[in-house]
């Protein structure tokens, strides 16, 4: 679905909005007074309030030009927000992706600030995201008939400004989406680092390192994992060098396991297939490398990505196998499924060494523990630094990718502490599972500055009520980052 600006509207829909109380905007005034208050009689024998998530849809009067009008609700006016509009667009966008109307012009004429205007075009796009590459077989009627989403502004040509900067956070979240909904018979470790070295076309500076590599680097934590599979492991370095020479950078680190079978330690055959999607974190940060090179984000930024399968064979590794690692460290194996820490452990450390990072934030779809604390959302952060977590939440709290902090500490840590190497990679019995994972990923960051976000809820939701999500890969973490870097990170 294409997004376009316009200062009238001349869609075959047409929608408008209306406050608390059913309370026309002043966009919807035009639109029901064009109609000849068509709005105002469809809504006296109504119950639409104006509530967030509503809409009362009409047919237009025979004189209009538009086939549809759509009243939507935007719940309370001075509450009014970059998120009320993306959510609203995307509902909007959603009841009428495969209604037949091709384009909808969504007034938001006096009702939106730029930047308003902006995030509403980007909830209607995540809300027309599919992924559909492998139905070959879908009927007409159940395609996508919306083509285009035409938003109405005062300043047609000041909004596709503001746009160029948001249009690429959309096509961010696209691209995590569609890695992350990939299958896992076509995204092993070596077609994902072919697809990733193609976002050069970007500007991005991208570095692809194979087995080989690693083995010189000591990665063995991370080589530990893809051994039982028959796909090389790999290890890619993208750079985005969009702020002034010299500054420090700021990095992101992702976990990228294409397919956790567990390994020895199998996991249960029940959705198993959902372990397609345990590269999330991977996925976010390249989608948000994507952004941050597609809207020429003044600053320096760093993503690395650690690509391997987690397969049980005679090769695999097996519990009781003690590794060392890149940093030095050693630590004996006690579970093949708490494989993402091992190459979270090596990625973060070389991370530190490489780029001496004003920070770093690992993404990771690591825990199911998370999943039975917060659910499909917020997503769980566990830092060292009150600073990060602080511009984390907050950022979390404008992008409408919500985030919960977690604790940690030495009585969690002592949880790792193994009896024949410096640590074990699970903790004692179940309890608090993600912390003594971030535990773990703690004893990699050197000291630098670092929060980890466990998104095993957050970055994989089937049958989500929001109509920005599609089932399954939300893409999570891809707006909350942009938002962190644009308030506080650039230039
Ligand atoms: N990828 C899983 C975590 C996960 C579970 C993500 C469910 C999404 C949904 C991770 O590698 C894992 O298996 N973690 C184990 C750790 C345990 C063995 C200490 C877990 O959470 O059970
Ligand atoms: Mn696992
Ligand atoms: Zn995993």
């Amino acid at each position: 679905m294409k997004v376009k600006f316009n200062e009238i509207a001349t869609g075959d829909a047409i929608a408008a909005p209306a406050y608390t109380g059913a309370a026309l905007s002043d966009a919807a005034k035009a639109l029901d007074a064009e109609s000849g208050g068509a709005i105002t009689r469809a809504l006296k024998t109504s119950r639409f309030t104006g509530a967030p998530g509503q809409v009362l849809a009409l047919s237009a009067p025979s004189d209009m030009s538009a086939a549809r009008l759509v009243l939507f609700g935007l719940g309370d006016k001075k509450a009014l927000n970059g998120n009320a509009l993306e959510q609203a667009a995307a509902g909007v966008a959603k009841s009428l992706l495969t209604s037949g109307a091709k384009v909808l012009s969504l007034r938001l004429d006096g009702v939106a600030d730029l930047e308003g205007a902006a995030r509403a075009g980007l909830g209607a796009r995540m809300a027309a995201y599919r992924f559909d590459k492998y139905r070959t077989r879908l009927s007409d009627d159940k395609k996508p008939s919306l083509e285009a989403l035409e938003i109405v502004v005062t300043d047609a040509k000041a909004a596709k400004r503001t746009w160029k900067d948001w249009e690429p956070v959309g096509d961010g979240v696209e691209l995590a989406r569609d890695l992350v909904n990939e299958v896992p018979n076509v995204l092993g470790p070596e077609e994902y680092a072919r697809r990733v070295k193609k976002l050069d076309k970007l500007g991005l500076e991208i570095e692809v390192m194979g087995e080989a590599a690693m083995k010189k680097l000591g990665m063995n934590a991370l080589l530990g994992v893809g051994l039982g599979s028959a796909q090389e492991s790999q290890f890619i370095v993208m750079k985005w060098m969009g702020g002034k020479d010299g500054y420090q950078p700021i990095a992101f680190v992702g976990k990228g396991v294409t397919f956790d079978t567990g390994g020895i330690s199998l996991k249960p055959g029940e959705k198993m297939d959902e372990m397609k999607g345990d590269m999330g974190g991977s996925a976010a940060v390249v989608g948000l490398m994507a952004a941050l090179a597609g809207r020429k984000a003044k600053a320096n930024v760093i993503g690395v990505i650690g690509l391997v399968e987690n397969m049980p064979d005679a090769k695999a590794q097996r519990p009781g196998d003690v590794v060392t690692s890149m940093s030095g460290q050693t630590i004996e194996i006690l579970n093949t499924d708490a494989e993402g820490r091992l190459v979270l452990a090596d990625a973060l450390w070389y991370t530190q060494k490489q780029f001496k990072p004003k920070f770093m934030i690992d993404l990771a779809t690591l825990t199911g523990a998370i999943l039975i604390a917060l659910g499909h959302e917020p997503a769980g952060i566990f830092s060292s630094d009150d600073r990060l977590a602080d511009q984390l939440f907050k950022a979390g709290k404008a992008s409408d990718e919500g985030v919960w902090r977690l604790p940690l500490g030495p009585e969690y840590d002592r949880q790792i502490d193994s009896d024949i190497a410096d640590m074990k990679n699970i903790g004692q019995g179940r309890l608090a599972g993600s912390i003594t994972a971030a535990q773990f990923l703690k004893r990699y960051t050197n000291d630098v500055p670092w929060c980890h976000i466990d998104i095993a809820g957050t970055g994989m939701h089937s049958g989500a009520k929001d109509p920005r999500l599609p089932t399954f890969g939300t893409g999570f973490g891809v707006r909350l980052l942009d938002r962190l870097v644009r308030d506080n990170y650039e230039a």
